[in-house]
């Protein structure tokens, strides 16, 4: 049995992995996150409360946990707030990573840590796991920081990079692209989506599968996990509306420079998945048939 550290686990890939891993007996599953714990329909389950960002009290209860392997999907991962919030931004995304990656030195621990597509400029997409990063915000920069860290100081680690995360589980703390679209139009209200950043959106289901698979292979490296087609944030929209039989002309389509938000975001991103596909075993699916997954997963929870 592999004892598992999640932290963040009352987030959306925190609580989609606690719920995968535990529902195993393969696993030992330990969350760890800020606030009370969301996970309350996990059994063979542990939680512990804490800021993650206090060094000697992580440290404290690592030594008492002793996992044999961690999976940091804790993160501040508004990308504004951040922007905003530079100093808060990097003891989460920085500075505990360093922690982290520290006990796993000394102890020999696997590290799996979760990064973004935002660590690159958007000149190029999509992007290969060996392309040149070259972050437009300060969250793609904390993020980029946190890889560079990892690299530089163990071996036993897999960065798990992903883009534009949506699923749903139990208790949701936030909102994400397709329910966003899906609740506005449900309510007949207009809403805009730019029509020139491209990506390729990720179902949870499948970031929280590719750690598994990291777990389980001890693949150690840099891996993309995304779905596989590139489409304009407007088209996903489109094809959210589709796919639960909404009315598009809510729908308008705007440009990024209209927006004025606080950090710049890369035009075109996206992942060549080649090499998940290949030594993780990744399924690559389309976003349209993932959108079909997450409207059963919405309908189970209705009925
Ligand atoms: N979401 C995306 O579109 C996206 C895209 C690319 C990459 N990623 C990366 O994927 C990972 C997971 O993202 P996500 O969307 O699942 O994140 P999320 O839903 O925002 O969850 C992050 C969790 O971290 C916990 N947390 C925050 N501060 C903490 C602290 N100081 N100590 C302990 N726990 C703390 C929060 O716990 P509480 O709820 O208890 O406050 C929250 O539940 C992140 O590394 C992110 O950078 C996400």
């Amino acid at each position: 049995m592999k004892k598992v550290v999640i932290t963040g686990s009352n987030g959306l890939l925190g609580q989609k992995l606690v719920n995968l891993l535990s529902a195993s007996p393969n696993y030992d599953v330990i969350g760890l996150s800020i606030g009370d714990d969301r996970n309350d329909t996990a059994n063979n389950y542990k939680y512990y409360s804490i800021d993650i960002t206090n060094k000697d009290e992580l440290i404290k209860l690592l030594n008492v946990i002793k996992p044999d392997c961690i999976v940091n999907t804790a993160a501040m991962t508004n990308v504004d707030q951040c922007e905003k919030e530079k100093e808060k931004c990097n003891l989460l995304n920085v500075e505990a990573v360093e922690t982290l990656v520290n006990f796993c030195k000394e102890r020999s621990t696997h590290l799996i840590h979760i990064s973004t597509d935002f660590i690159f400029d958007g000149k190029n997409g999509p992007y290969t796991e060996e392309d040149e990063p070259n972050p437009l915000s300060h969250y793609g920069k904390s993020k980029l920081l946190s890889e560079e860290l990892i690299k530089s100081k163990i071996n036993n680690y897999t960065i798990i990079r992903t883009i534009l995360v949506y699923g749903l589980v139990d208790n949701m703390s936030g909102n994400n692209i397709v329910l966003f679209v899906k609740e506005a139009l449900e309510n007949k209200k207009t809403i805009t989506m730019v029509d020139d950043q491209y990506r390729m959106p990720t179902l949870v289901d499948d970031l929280a599968l590719a750690c598994k698979l990291a777990i389980d292979k001890k693949a150690y490296g840099v891996f993309n996990i995304s779905s596989n087609e590139l489409l304009s944030i407007y088209e996903m929209s489109l094809l959210i509306a589709d796919a639960f039989e909404l009315d598009k002309s809510y729908i308008k389509r705007i440009s990024t420079n209209q927006l004025n938000q606080p950090a710049n975001r890369p035009v075109k991103t996206g992942f060549d998945l080649s090499k998940s596909i290949k030594y993780l075993d990744f399924p690559s699916f389309s976003f349209k048939e993932r959108l079909q997954v997450f409207k059963n997963q919405l309908e189970n929870l209705r009925f």
